[in-house]
């Protein structure tokens, strides 16, 4: 089995990006945490991090047959883009909402998710743990 784990706009900068929000650990580490986790149940991960939206809609879009399902944190542009959330239905793949803070504990503009609806469910408010969470989640669902 495969997991594309899609990381968008400012996670690169993890580890040294606001650490009392998102944490201490870098995206690498996170990455490199959920590729162990995945080895462990015998999932592959192939991991994609672009600040660029078209890369984004790009990467997540072809991604049908490419993999089994998606991961994805698509950072600020979770509340502006619609053509995520189109990308997200066009690979036709099971995908899990990831994100490190409690959305929903902060700004009001971060409340509203463009992707939430097209997604299996979300997981939030971990840190990087969320992503762990949500790797077993996937891997529940395409095993159930
Ligand atoms: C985030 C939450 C978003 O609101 C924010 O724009 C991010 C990170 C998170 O993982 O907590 O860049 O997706």
């Amino acid at each position: 089995m495969k997991i594309r784990l899609v990381n968008g706009p400012n996670l690169a900068l993890l580890g040294k990006r606001e650490p009392s929000v998102y944490g201490q650990e870098t995206l690498d580490d996170i990455v490199a945490a959920v590729r162990r986790r995945g080895e462990t149940v015998g999932v592959t991960v192939e991991a994609f991090q672009s600040d660029i939206e078209g890369e984004l809609v790009h990467y997540i879009g072809q991604s049908r047959g490419q993999a089994d399902g998606l991961l994805v944190n698509a950072g600020a542009y979770t509340h502006t883009s619609i053509a995520i959330r189109d990308a997200i239905t066009a690979s036709g793949l099971p995908c899990i909402e990831v994100h490190l803070s409690n959305v929903h504990a902060r700004e009001s503009f971060r409340h509203h998710s463009f992707i939430s609806s097209v997604c299996i469910g979300q997981i939030l408010g971990f840190g990087g743990y969320s992503y762990q969470l949500a790797i077993d989640a996937l891997v529940w669902h395409l095993r159930e």
